[in-house]
């Protein structure tokens, strides 16, 4: 696959810009706020590369230094194999010279411009051979651009009187018409309500499928994240913890931060014990849980985190045993909460003094107190690299929102 985005060694830190400038001032500041801490980055063409971090991790920093809108301290960034920043060489290639499209996270509507109007901008301060684009191919551009997001009706209107998710899709047209090779776009949707959301996500995918554009997308929210992407990488205070498919990300998760940050476990810390095979045992505070092999390094010895995904747990009565088979794992528990979310049930249930969460399908729903058993099948149980383990009993029982099934 061809490469359309190489980062190399992109590193910021705002501490040294604002520490000059308050020295100047006389004030004495330590350089911190590194924002970016040399981060690696490869797109390849064609892909819906997702950025997953935390707020205040760097992803907009990392964006708008794609972009050309901020400069980093070091690093190279190159597009489809030419260097478009480059510290060493001194390169820094203005926005407007990038051919990207950019979407921002507020969407930077003109409001006094009409729908047409807003979308044909970029064209009009794109200039290809020092030349400006002839204003019939301007006028077919935008058009081509307002009907892929589906907003070809509306051009005569003003760009104000357009609804939330229609504004956002206008922001999309605007980043498509100059058929850019490389759109980024920070947390597009995150103004949107969670259903208009929903319906943008399928919307997004299938523009950017039917245009092959490249995408950069800038998320907070796992599950957009996972829904969106090719390859999702997740960051954490300036540096990527790890980049891979969003089952990869999801099932293998490389280190404690993205198991808690991508879905809501259950993690405890245990000790591999010894054993071989198909299967590996390991000690945790729910006694031994065994692990298909294939799960994590079983090293006999090792620290490990015990992943249990709440989807993956089946709750039955206490009395209703061998459900998910032979060999699975059981645990008896009591239900400490309940909550009912429509399509699901979450229960909250007290495992060997901790809190286990387990989601059911919504016919299946056990009140506060009921005593039940929790199974999980080996190969359903993960293992995540030991790294300053949460203690597992500082989540509080009950401590579910929405009303009791
Ligand atoms: N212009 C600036 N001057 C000083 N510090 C900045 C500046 N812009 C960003 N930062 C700092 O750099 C870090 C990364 O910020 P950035 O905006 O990239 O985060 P983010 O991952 O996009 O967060 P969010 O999800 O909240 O948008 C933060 O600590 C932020 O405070
Ligand atoms: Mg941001």
């Amino acid at each position: 696959m061809a490469t359309m985005l190489s980062i190399t060694g992109i590193t910021k830190n705002f501490g040294v810009e604002s520490s000059r400038r308050l020295r100047g001032r006389g004030v004495e500041v330590a350089p911190r706020a590194l924002a970016l801490d040399g981060v690696d980055l490869e797109v390849t063409k064609g892909q819906f590369h997702t950025l997953l971090g935390p707020s205040g991790c760097g992803k907009t920093t990392l964006l708008r230094s794609i972009a050309g809108l901020e400069r980093p301290d070091r690093g190279t960034i190159s597009l489809a194999g030419t260097p478009i920043f480059c510290s060493e060489r001194r390169i820094n290639v203005v926005p407007d010279r990038r051919g990207l499209g950019m979407v921002f996270q507020s969407y930077a509507i003109w409001p006094h411009m009409n729908v047409f109007k807003n979308v044909a901008f970029p064209l009009g301060v794109t200039r290809v051979d020092g030349r400006r684009m002839p204003r019939a191919e301007q006028r077919a551009r935008v058009l081509e651009a307002l009907e892929v997001v589906g907003l070809g009706p509306y051009a005569d209107r003003p760009a104000t009187n357009l609804s939330g998710g229609q504004q956002q899709r206008l922001a999309v047209a605007r980043a498509l018409v100059t058929r850019p090779s490389l759109v980024l776009l920070d947390e597009p949707l995150s103004n949107l309500d969670a259903k208009l959301r929903e319906s943008m996500r399928f919307e997004l995918k299938r523009l950017q499928r039917e245009t092959g554009v490249t995408m950069v997308y800038v998320t907070h929210d796992q599950s957009e994240a996972l829904a969106l992407s090719d390859v999702v990488t997740v960051m954490s205070a300036g540096n990527i913890v790890q980049s891979g498919t969003p089952r990869e990300v999801y099932d293998r998760p490389a280190s404690l931060f993205v198991a808690q940050f991508v879905g809501s476990p259950n993690l405890l810390p245990g000790t591999v014990g010894s054993g071989g095979g198909a299967t590996s045992r390991v000690e945790c505070v729910l006694g031994a849980v065994a692990v298909a092999a294939a799960n994590g390094a079983a090293r006999p010895g090792a620290r490990v985190q015990v992943l249990m995904r709440p989807e993956d747990l089946t709750i039955t009565g206490a009395e209703e045993k061998g459900a998910n088979g032979d060999g699975a794992n059981g645990f008896d528990g009591v239900v400490a909460a309940t909550a009912f979310e429509g399509e699901r049930v979450r229960h909250h249930v007290e495992v060997a003094g901790v809190t286990v969460e387990c989601h059911s399908e919504r016919h299946r729903a056990f009140p506060a107190g009921a005593r039940v058993r929790l199974t999980i099948a080996p190969e359903h149980v993960r293992l995540v690299p030991e790294e300053g383990a949460p203690d597992p009993g500082t989540r509080e029982a009950g401590a579910l929102t929405g009303a009791d099934a």
